[in-house]
Parts: C-alpha cells; structure tokens; sequence
C-alpha cells in the first residue's frame, strides 16, 4: 500500500474532514480539534491516501485531562483520538505511521516523553501501543461526551490505562 502522508490539518481540510469521518463526539470534533491546534494546546494531525483523509490523531500538548494522569505526569503530551478509517485501511501501519508522526514532533519540540490512553475494552490497540513501547502508568477515567441523534448531550466515563513512552534522542534539559 502507498504510505499514508501525514500533515497537520489545515482550516480548508475541515469540510472535507467532516464528509469522510462525521465527528462523533463533542470534544473531539474536527473543529474542536482544530480550535485547539489555533490556540497553540494541540496538533491536529491528519493522514491523506489518494487526496482523502483516512484517520486522524490529536497531540495534546496540554496532556491528559484526567486530573489523576495530570497529578502523576505533569507535562507529558498525550495522542488523543487516534482512528484509522476505513476499517479496511487498518492494519497497514498507518496507526503506527500516526504514533510515529506524533513522537517526532514531541522530539522536535526537546519533549522526551509521550503518553496516550486506551480504554479497558481495546485490547488491539493495547497490544498494538505495547509493541511501539508504550508501558501502562495509571487506571483512570476518561469523561466525554456526544450529542445523540435527538440532539441530546450524552455523558460517557470509560476505565481506561494511561500508557507511557520515553522517547529517545531527546536531551534532558
Ligand atoms: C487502533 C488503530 C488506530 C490502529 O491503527 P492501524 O492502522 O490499524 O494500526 P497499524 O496498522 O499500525 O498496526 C495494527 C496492526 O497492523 C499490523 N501492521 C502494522 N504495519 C503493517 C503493515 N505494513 N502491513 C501489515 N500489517 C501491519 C500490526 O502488527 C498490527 O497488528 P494487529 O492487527 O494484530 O493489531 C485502528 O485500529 C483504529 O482506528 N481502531 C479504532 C479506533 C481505536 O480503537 N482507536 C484507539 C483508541 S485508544
């Protein structure tokens, strides 16, 4: 398969974003997503096969936003948001590809380490972050929520495991 390129979104990529992959919840809309990339907190990162967007993954500068993550990891970004979509894209390595792309830019910015959450119920993704060398840190719960289709804000809490990975090539300051 021709390898996924991987770019921060743009505010022109918005319409098409939302046509491939509806933002099914709240916090994590393509807008919200990018509000928060224009406001310095995160980096909306995209991957493109072909001229469409097949997943995407938020950077967190501002890290975790469970405060019992934040009181054990103070400064660590985390990947928030990580999809790949299609399902049939998936398995190719563009997950990997995004987790990558994220560590790079951590790097760049002199930040030795990263973190990102996987819920309970994702074993797949659990051993696929266990394989890029992410080590399970602390249980917490994950808060958000989504506008059903009667317009209606739903709240959701999911146990979840904050994993976490030092990144190399990073000196310590
Ligand atoms: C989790 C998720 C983002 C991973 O993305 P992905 O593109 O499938 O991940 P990768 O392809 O890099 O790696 C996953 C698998 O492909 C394999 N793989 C990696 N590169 C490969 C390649 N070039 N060729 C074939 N297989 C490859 C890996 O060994 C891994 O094996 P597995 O199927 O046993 O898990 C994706 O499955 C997804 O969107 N899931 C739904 C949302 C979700 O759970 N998000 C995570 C929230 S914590």
């Amino acid at each position: 398969m021709e390898i996924a390129e991987i770019a921060p979104c743009l505010t022109e990529d918005l319409g098409v974003l939302e046509h491939f992959m509806p933002s099914s919840s709240v916090d994590g809309s393509h807008a919200a997503r990018h509000a928060r990339q224009e406001a310095g907190e995160s980096t909306y990162l995209i991957p493109w096969l072909d001229g469409r967007p097949v997943g995407h993954a938020e950077v967190r500068w501002t890290g975790c936003a469970a405060p019992e993550v934040r009181a054990v990891h103070p400064g660590c970004p985390e990947i928030n948001g990580l999809l790949v979509w299609p399902e049939r894209l998936r398995s190719r390595g563009v997950g990997s590809a995004l987790v990558r792309a994220a560590e790079e830019l951590a790097r760049a910015r002199g930040v030795g380490v990263m973190g990102l959450g996987v819920d309970g119920g994702n074993p797949r993704a659990a051993a696929l972050y266990a394989r890029l060398g992410y080590r399970p840190t602390v249980a917490y719960v994950d808060r958000w929520a989504y506008v059903d289709q009667a317009g209606v804000r739903q709240e959701q809490a999911d146990a979840c495991t904050f994993l976490v990975k030092e990144l190399s090539g990073v000196q310590d300051t």
